[in-house]
């Protein structure tokens, strides 16, 4: 089985690069079934939705545009409960479609703080879309529209997710070897 080393940790292969290719294009044309002929603004929360942001609009098939708003909850591998917005947006939301692209959902307060930010916004409709999504430790109410992969309470890396800064550049999914 294909291994990580970061820091003093390892990881273990969890899922491959060619099923999450699968999963993004699947996600894809769910939206876009979804919304039809609207133009959807895509914003990737950064920094862990880089990747999975510049996958989606690579398989959307209509007309779409993209934008980023920075936050982050993580130190290390547990959630802080607290989250700092770095990034704001400068788009005008009023009456658009929107479509927040995180790369992974866990106890959902990142989602709940851009979710309230977006809200206050004039917008037509806001749509949720997870790469990873871990039920067990999410704690919120949100209606969660799309979800590539939900998956037990462990600790990934790859595919623009990091164990402190690292491991973003693994094309496959790693979890924290027990
Ligand atoms: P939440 O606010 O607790 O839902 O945490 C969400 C954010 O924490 C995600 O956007 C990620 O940046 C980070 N995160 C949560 N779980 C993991 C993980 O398993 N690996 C790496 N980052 C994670
Ligand atoms: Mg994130």
């Amino acid at each position: 089985m294909k291994s990580a080393k970061l820091y003093d940790k390892s990881f273990d292969c969890f899922i491959e690069s060619k099923k999450i290719n699968l999963a993004v294009k699947r996600l894809a044309k769910e939206i876009k079934t979804d919304l039809q002929e609207e133009i959807p603004l895509f914003i990737g929360i950064l920094n862990g939705s880089f990747i999975f942001t510049a996958d989606i609009m690579r398989s959307y098939e209509g007309n779409c545009e993209i934008s980023f708003l920075k936050l982050a909850s993580y130190e290390k591998t547990s959630s802080t409960g607290i989250v700092n917005q770095l990034i704001g947006l400068n788009e005008d939301l009023t009456n658009r479609t929107v479509v927040i692209l995180e790369d992974i959902i866990d106890t959902g307060t990142t989602l709940q703080t851009v979710y309230d930010l977006l809200k206050k916004e004039p917008v037509k409709q806001l749509k949720v879309a997870t790469l990873f999504f871990k039920p067990e430790v999410f704690r919120k109410e949100l209606h969660i529209d799309y979800v590539g992969f939900s998956i037990p309470d462990h600790f990934i890396v790859g595919y623009g997710l990091d164990y402190d800064g690292l491991g973003r550049n693994l094309p496959d999914i790693y979890k924290l070897s027990n």
